[in-house]
């Protein structure tokens, strides 16, 4: 991209409040379309595939705006990149019409062997020009914004060259990408690293934020796993404010991947995440295409051509 990203941001939509697109909520989240703003989806769970998931994805494209999260790019392995993982991508960025699309600051996949977890890099140099590089190749190959995930670990790896805030800021300016700002790893991190989240938020570059996650987590004694399966702490949406007093976003996530409760529960978080962001970014809590969409009956499928037929892999919905 020629352009620099945050020029690319000004142009990006205000998309609002959103939730992950979950295969066990999936009907109940078509149901309640008013009280949603938008889905972000996991990819890697339609490429190749026809079917029940193929029917999932054309639903949700009439009735929300779909933004891409994926799992499985492994953007700071050495492996290669996989031209066809690439090609399968894009297909499915261009059938979801995605504004932008977003992956993690890990790898997942080591000697070609996909490890299905979201594993942490050395904070060196040498990893910032690789994986910077390989952000710049996939931004170019995609055509869509791009932006890299912070992720939660538990461990840091040895050799270390910079802190963590050094290095997620080293490999933004150097890509020159998007943030995907997920305040909840921001907290685990903090808790199980020792260290203050607003710190580390004060030394990145919060202006290169498009999207937001907030998600809840698990205590265990002194340390905090983070398992997106309990509601939002009140640490967690004060992060969230932190940033939204900061800078603009274009867009919030509710991440819940498992222990589902009562979607009505879900439905009260979307609208404290959105009173939140009344405060600083009423277009945030209030995104235009909303008011529009409400008016609307849920659209019927549209005729699903574009995307290949059934015939590949149906990775677990994980996401950080
Ligand atoms: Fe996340």
């Amino acid at each position: 991209m020629a352009r620099d990203f945050l020029d690319i941001k000004k142009g990006l939509p205000v998309i609002g409040v959103g939730l992950g697109l979950r295969r066990e909520i999936a009907d109940e989240t078509f149901n309640h379309a008013n009280e949603i703003d938008w889905l972000e989806f996991v990819p890697e769970n339609y490429m190749r595939l026809g079917g029940m998931a193929k029917e999932r994805l054309e639903t949700a494209l009439g009735q929300f705006p779909l933004v891409s999260h994926g799992v499985n790019l492994s953007i700071g392995s050495t492996d290669e990149l996989s031209d066809q993982y690439l090609s399968e991508l894009k297909q499915v960025l261009d059938r979801a019409n995605a504004p932008w699309w977003s992956d993690h600051l890990c790898f997942t996949s080591i000697g070609g062997a996909y490890m299905h977890d979201l594993l942490p890099l050395p904070f060196t140099k040498e990893a910032v020009r690789h994986i910077a590089d390989r952000i710049k190749r996939v931004q170019d190959y995609i055509e869509r914004p791009f932006l890299i995930e912070n992720i939660s670990f538990y461990m840091n790896m040895p050799g270390a060259e910079m802190t963590d805030a050094q290095f997620m800021t080293e490999i933004l300016e150097t890509a020159d990408c998007g943030l995907l700002l997920d305040v909840n790893n921001v907290y685990v991190n903090s808790v199980n690293h020792n260290f203050d989240a607003c710190d580390y938020l004060n030394q990145i570059p919060l202006d290169r934020t498009v999207q937001m996650h907030v998600a809840g987590h698990k205590r265990i004694g002194e340390y905090v796993i983070d398992t997106h399966g309990a509601p939002l702490i009140e640490p967690v949406y004060e992060l969230l404010n932190y940033v939204l007093e900061r800078t603009t976003v274009h867009g919030v996530l509710l991440e819940r991947d498992q222990n589902f409760p009562a979607f009505d529960e879900l439905v009260a978080e979307l609208k404290m995440i959105r009173a939140v962001a009344q405060k600083t970014q009423p277009g945030l809590a209030s995104p235009t295409h909303r008011a529009a969409s409400r008016t609307l009956e849920p659209k019927r499928p549209a005729a699903a051509n574009s995307l290949p037929a059934k015939g590949g892999r149906d990775l677990r919905a994980l996401s950080a």
